[in-house]
């Protein structure tokens, strides 16, 4: 855990964040959520996979909606912004749970999202407090899926659904290492699809949905590394670094060499 904590900790990142966003011309005002989308959705397809993800689910501005794992927010935000929805993040990292608030407050959407810092492993939410859990990009840091699936489903109300985008392991060898998620295998827990599959089941989870993303997932790296005047001015290298980039490209090729996929799920709790 403390392993996974310090692969995504950063010093001062809000003034960080706060400094590229002047820099990029997106200084002293509102934001809107397409322009900080290249940095606060940390998954492969971006905001695009936000969106399928939340087609089709049961979203209302009633809706009580926990992302797990939320990284820096955008998800999150996307919920709010769309449906209305009041939406708490979790998160392990401190300075992206900090770095989420501020940026949802530079979105005005400060009273339909909150952010706490927190491990999906034991959350600090009641029984059946939700409505809708969502988690993207994740559990690919999760050893202990038992414990990761039994809160999610412990804290759905019964018939609540659970949304997840997840890297799981393809049919041919390990990932090339280092990916955005780890180093190396020490802190890095991709399942089978047959392995997914059934601790869902297991959990009591009844999957509703399945679509493998890995050739859309490709297709967006691919234009995102050959397209580089396409790129936005702002992206996920400000807060992870230089070496985003290789990572990302070891992504890619781990998804075109089939060591890895991606996948879409959605079940009822
Ligand atoms: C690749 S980022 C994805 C962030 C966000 N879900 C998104 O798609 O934009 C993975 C996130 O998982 C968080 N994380 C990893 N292990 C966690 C745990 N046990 N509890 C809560 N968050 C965790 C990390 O801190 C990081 O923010």
């Amino acid at each position: 855990m403390e392993a996974v904590k310090q692969h995504y900790e950063r010093v001062e990142l809000v003034d960080r964040i706060e400094k590229a966003l002047e820099n990029a011309g997106l200084g002293g005002r509102d934001l809107t959520l397409e322009e900080l989308a290249p940095l606060d959705h940390f998954h492969s397809r971006g905001l695009e996979a936000t969106k399928d993800l939340s087609q089709d689910l049961k979203v209302t501005s009633e809706s009580k909606i926990l992302d797990i794992g939320c990284g820096l927010g955008g998800p999150a935000r996307y919920f709010a912004k769309n449906f209305g929805a009041h939406v708490t993040g979790i998160d392990l990292t401190q300075s992206f749970v900090e770095a989420a608030n501020y940026l949802s407050a530079r979105c005005g959407l400060s009273n339909l999202v909150k952010f706490d810092c927190g491990d999906a492993l034991s959350l600090p939410y009641a029984d059946a407090s939700f409505d809708i859990a969502m988690t993207q990009h994740v559990a690919m840091n999760i050893q202990d899926r038992d414990s990761f699936y039994s809160e999610a489903h412990r804290v759905l109300k019964s018939g609540g659904q659970f949304a997840l985008y997840d890297v799981i392991t393809g049919e041919d060898g390990e990932v090339h290492f280092p990916v955005p998620w780890a180093d190396g295998p020490a802190t890095s827990f991709l399942l089978k699809e047959n392995e997914l599959k059934k601790i869902l089941t297991e959990h009591k989870f009844e999957i509703s949905r399945w679509i493998d993303r890995t050739a859309l997932a490709l297709e967006w790296f691919v234009r995102m590394q050959t397209q580089p005047n396409s790129r936005p001015p702002i992206g996920l290298n400000i807060v992870m670094g230089a070496e985003f980039g290789t990572r990302s490209a070891n992504l890619a090729k781990s998804l075109k060499e089939g060591r890895a996929k991606v996948l879409e799920v959605v079940a009822y709790a």
